[in-house]
C-alpha cells in the first residue's frame, strides 16, 4: 500500500482524535453499521479530496466498511491533521497529505490519487474532478460529489461551458447541509478559530462579515451572540436586506473597512479585501478568512504595500505598511476554522458526511443512467439524514394525518 503523511508515529494520537469523533457521529456510524452489513460499495474505488481531519477520518471508515476502497488527498493545503492522517494510514487507506504542503505537493498528491482511477470522486473545492478533466483521466470515472459551496459554483461553470464530463451531486446544497453545516458549523469554528490563533476578547469588538451567505450568516449570528458589534457588507441586494432585519449594520466594504476591528470573509469570491481596503485600516485590524480558496484577502496586494512581514503568533502574520500601521493576517488568508483550529465540529459534519456517505450509494445504484450535470441530493436522502439526526437526538416530531395530507395536495379548497 502506497501513502504518504508526516510521520507515522503519531497514529497514537490520530486514533483517539477519530475516537472522540465517532462518539459525536451518531448518524454516520449508523450508516456504517448497514453499510457493514450490506457492503453496497464493495470493490468500489473511491478518490477523496477532502479536508484530512478526525471527522473526514470516519467518513472514510465508513465508506472503507461499506466494501470500497479509499484513495484521501487533502483540500487544503494547510487543513491536515497530521496524526489522524497516521491513524488512517494504519487503518490500510492510502493517504496523501501532510500540514504544511506546498502547491506542487498539493497537486502532486492529487494527480497521485487520481492515478488509482477512482470510479467515485468525493471534492471539497473541486479541485481533484478539474484536475481529473483537465488531465483527462475520467476513463473509468461513474460521478462524483461536491462538499463545498465554491467547488459547487466551479462545477456549475464547468456544465455551464460544456466540460463537465461525469454527474456530479452538490452535496452542499442539501438542506441537511446547508442550513447547519455552513450556518451552524462555520459560524462556530471560524469564530473559534479566530479566538485560538489570536486570543483576543470579542465582546465590544466591530466584526465585519463579509458575504452573507449561510456561511456569513452563521458568523455574524455567531459574532453578535458573544457581544461582537457586527458589520455585514454584500453585493447581493436581498442578502443585504436579510442582514440588516437581522438586526447587524450593513454597509459597503470600504466604509467598513474604515472602522473594523476583525474582518472575515465568507463570499467564495475573489478581491473581497484589496489594497483600497487596506489603506484605510486601522492599525491593529485583524484579516481572516472562511471562503474555501485563499484569494478573498488579496495577500499580493498586501505584501505589495508591507515594508516588513513576520510572524508574530502561530498562524499570525504581522505586516507593516508603509506609514506604520500593522495589519495582522490570520492563517496565511486560508480556511481560518480549519487551519487554526479543528474545523467545524464532529456533530455538524455527522450530516453532511452522511449525505456524502449515502450519496456515494446513491450513485453507484443510478451508475449509467445519470447525466453529465450537477444534481441535487435526491430529496429522500436529504430527509432520511434529518430524520436520523432527530433520532439520534431523541426529539420526536408531529405527522401530517392522512386528511391535512389531502388537503395539502389539493388546490379545491379554499376559504
Ligand atoms: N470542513 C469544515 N470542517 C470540516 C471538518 N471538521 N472536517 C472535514 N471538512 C470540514
Amino acid at each position: 500500500m502506497d501513502y504518504r503523511v508526516k510521520d507515522t508515529k503519531l497514529a497514537g494520537g490520530g486514533r483517539l482524535r477519530i475516537e472522540w469523533a465517532e462518539r459525536h457521529m451518531p448518524v454516520l456510524m449508523r450508516v456504517r453499521e448497514e453499510f457493514s452489513k450490506g457492503k453496497p460499495l464493495s470493490g468500489v474505488r473511491i478518490g477523496a479530496c477532502l479536508h484530512v481531519t478526525k471527522e473526514t477520518a470516519v467518513l472514510v471508515r465508513t465508506l472503507k466498511a461499506g466494501g470500497a476502497e479509499v484513495y484521501l488527498c487533502a483540500s487544503n493545503p494547510l487543513s491536515t491533521q497530521d496524526d489522524v492522517a497516521a491513524a488512517l494510514v494504519e487503518d490500510g487507506i492510502s493517504v496523501f497529505a501532510w500540514r504544511g504542503e506546498s502547491s506542487d505537493d498539493y497537486y502532486w498528491s492529487i494527480s497521485r490519487v487520481l492515478e488509482e482511477k477512482p470510479q467515485v470522486m468525493l471534492d471539497d473545492g473541486a479541485d481533484l474532478i478539474a484536475t481529473a478533466h483537465v488531465k483527462d483521466m475520467l476513463d473509468e470515472a461513474i460521478g462524483g460529489q461536491e462538499e463545498t459551496t465554491t467547488g459547487v459554483i466551479r462545477l456549475k461553470a464547468m456544465e455551464k461551458s460544456g466540460d463537465l464530463r461525469i454527474p456530479v451531486v452538490a452535496v452542499n446544497d442539501a438542506s441537511s447541509k446547508r442550513l447547519f453545516d455552513n450556518y451552524y458549523g462555520t459560524g462556530e469554528s471560524s469564530l473559534h478559530g479566530v479566538l485560538r490563533c489570536t486570543n483576543i476578547l470579542l465582546p465590544g469588538k466591530k466584526v465585519v462579515v463579509l458575504g452573507y451567505g449561510h456561511c456569513g450568516q452563521g458568523i455574524a449570528k455567531m459574532a453578535r451572540a458573544v457581544g461582537a458589534h457586527t458589520i455585514v457588507c454584500e453585493v447581493d441586494p436581498i442578502k443585504a436586506l436579510k442582514a440588516y432585519y437581522d438586526g447587524h449594520e450593513v454597509m459597503p466594504s470600504l466604509r467598513a473597512a474604515e472602522i473594523g476591528d476583525v474582518f472575515i470573509t465568507a463570499t467564495g469570491c475573489k478581491d473581497v479585501l484589496t489594497r483600497e481596503h487596506f489603506m484605510r485600516m486601522r492599525s491593529g485590524a485583524m484579516l481572516a478568512n472562511a471562503g474555501h480558496f485563499n484569494v478573498e484577502v488579496s495577500i499580493p496586494d498586501l505584501k505589495s504595500i508591507s515594508r516588513r512581514v513576520r510572524k508574530i503568533r502561530e498562524n499570525v502574520e504581522e505586516y507593516e505598511l508603509e506609514d506604520g500601521r500593522k495589519l495582522y493576517l490570520l492563517a496565511e488568508g486560508r480556511l481560518v476554522n480549519l487551519v487554526c483550529g479543528e474545523g467545524h465540529p464532529s456533530e455538524v459534519m455527522d450530516l453532511s458526511f452522511s449525505l456524502q456517505a449515502l450519496c456515494v450509494k446513491y450513485l453507484m445504484e443510478n451508475r449509467g443512467e445519470l447525466e453529465s450535470r450537477v444534481y441535487n441530493v435526491p430529496d429522500e436522502v436529504d430527509r432520511r439524514v434529518a430524520e436520523l439526526k432527530l433520532e439520534t437526538l431523541g426529539v420526536e416530531i408531529d405527522k401530517l394525518t392522512e386528511e391535512q395530507q389531502k388537503y395539502l395536495e389539493s388546490w379545491k379548497l379554499g376559504t
